[in-house]
């Protein structure tokens, strides 16, 4: 298995993946042109894991400047529990400090145990004291 930065090119298969992995969490910030847009935007931060020339796992992986940020974290379940997610997570969470960046946040549904578990394994920190906000300029 190894790990390499993710590129607009393997946008087909990684969409593929979430389908399976993180279908709720996809929206129109999902679609090729966004997601060229934000690997423009943090360059060579976000990842792959490879395996036999398949991508069986992703992380996005990108800052605002201040904090750091990680969306889709996810690998195939048949490649589950082999620490891969941890891998992916950990180069991350490097690229993030290596722009400088200290914190990191990710986004977690409340009813995601495995992800909580994941999220608290790895050592992030579960904050009871936040509300996330979101606004939609296009409404609802
Ligand atoms: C969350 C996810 C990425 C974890 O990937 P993974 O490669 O299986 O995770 P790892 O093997 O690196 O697990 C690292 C540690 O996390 C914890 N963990 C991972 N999956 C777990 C599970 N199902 N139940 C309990 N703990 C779990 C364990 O502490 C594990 O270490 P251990 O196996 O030595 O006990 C994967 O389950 C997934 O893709 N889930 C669907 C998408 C998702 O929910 N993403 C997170 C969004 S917030």
């Amino acid at each position: 298995m190894i790990i390499r930065p993710m590129t607009i090119d393997d946008y087909d298969e990684i969409f593929a993946m979430w389908q399976i992995t993180t279908k709720r969490a996809l929206s129109k910030a999902d679609e090729r042109s966004q997601i060229e847009r934000y690997l423009k935007r943090n360059e060579g931060m976000s990842q792959v894991a490879v395996t036999d020339g398949k991508i069986v796992g992703t992380v996005l992986a990108g800052h605002d400047g201040r904090r750091g940020f990680i969306h889709h974290m996810a690998v195939l379940p048949e490649y589950r529990r082999r620490h891969i997610g941890r891998k992916l997570a950990k180069k991350a969470i490097e690229c993030i400090a290596a722009e400088g960046i200290d914190k990191t946040h990710i986004f977690c549904y409340q009813n995601n145990e495995t992800g909580q578990n994941f999220w608290s394994s790895f050592g992030f920190k579960k904050r009871d004291d936040v509300f996330v906000f979101s606004f939609n300029n296009e409404g609802e």
